[in-house]
């Protein structure tokens, strides 16, 4: 008979369960918003790795998304993910409903600054960090984690959160995952899902222009140069394009040469209605 996964709910199970779990036992956190795929499954098995207990959240975060975004067609698939993290073997499955997230009444929030303002993700998602920043810090207080997992997938979300774990003293230890890729370097989504067949063949892009940027800035081309053939070569591919930076990788500033630090380059675009983001190191 295959273990089931608990699945809690309420704040009053996932207390008893957590206790359970935890008095002997190092926990790790996982948080996603469900539709989970290779990505996500990469960050529970570091998680396995790094500590006895792994917690993964599902909740689809509605005051991440602005009215106009995808937040009602987010794609849910609540048994499959249980099951896939039944295999992955997390022990606790953290699922709350929006009213028990955020009761009637819900009245205090994160604001984040700095990274958070980098002029990237936060230009295009005004609303986004501090939704993203509020959540995690009440998923943190909830599920009291002594290490939580991030993708780098997206990157600025996880600088947002390490910094706000520095400012804040929260006693939990932030660790980022690599991008897991599909095998023609297309970055793992739950968006991809809306991708058309011609658009899926176009997406790919994305990284090749990353990885060519890299490539050439480590050679020794300008950082400005390289930006803005980038930039001309998503567009002619058929993107809109949202931004295509050089920054440090820390602080996420500009940066106008490698003797400045080190450097993360990132993307964003719309292929058709789907946002894709992408980013990589040098
Ligand atoms: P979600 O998009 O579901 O992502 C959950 C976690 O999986 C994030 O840390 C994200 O960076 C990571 N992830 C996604 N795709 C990945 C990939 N291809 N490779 C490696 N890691 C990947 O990010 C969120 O949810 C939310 O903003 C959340 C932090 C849960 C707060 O609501």
């Amino acid at each position: 008979m295959p273990r089931r996964l608990p699945v809690c709910r309420s704040l009053a199970r996932l207390r008893k369960a957590r206790d359970a779990i935890a008095s002997r036992h190092a926990v790790a956190l996982v948080p996603t918003m469900g539709a989970l795929h290779r990505g996500h499954l990469a960050l529970v098995k570091e998680a396995r790795r790094r500590a006895d207990r792994v917690i993964v959240s599902i909740f689809v975060n509605p005051t991440q998304f602005a009215p106009h975004e995808d937040f009602a067609s987010y794609p849910r698939t609540f048994e499959r993910d249980i099951a896939a993290l039944t295999d992955a073997k997390a022990d606790l499955v953290w699922a709350p409903s929006a009213e028990v997230m955020y009761p009637e009444g819900f009245a205090t929030g994160i604001e984040p600054a700095g990274v958070a303002k980098a002029g990237l993700e936060d230009k295009f998602r005004p609303h986004f960090f501090g939704g993203v920043a509020t959540v995690v810090a009440k998923l943190f207080i909830q599920t009291r984690p002594r290490i939580a997992l991030f993708g780098e997938k997206d990157y600025q979300q996880l600088r947002v959160i390490t910094q706000m774990v520095k400012d804040l003293d929260l006693p939990v230890r932030i660790i980022g995952v690599p991008t897991v890729r599909e095998r023609d370097g297309l970055a793992l989504s739950s968006r991809n899902a809306y991708l058309s067949a011609d658009e899926r063949a176009v997406a790919p892009t994305l990284h090749r222009v990353l990885k060519r940027s890299a490539a050439r800035i480590n050679a020794g081309d300008t950082v400005e140069t390289v930006m803005a053939d980038g930039r001309a070569e998503i567009t002619n591919a058929g993107f809109v394009l949202d931004y295509l930076e050089s920054r440090h990788a820390l602080t996420l500033a500009p940066i106008a040469s490698p003797s400045e630090g080190p450097i993360r380059v990132l993307v964003a675009a719309k292929l058709g209605k789907t946002r894709l983001i992408d980013n990589i190191g040098l």
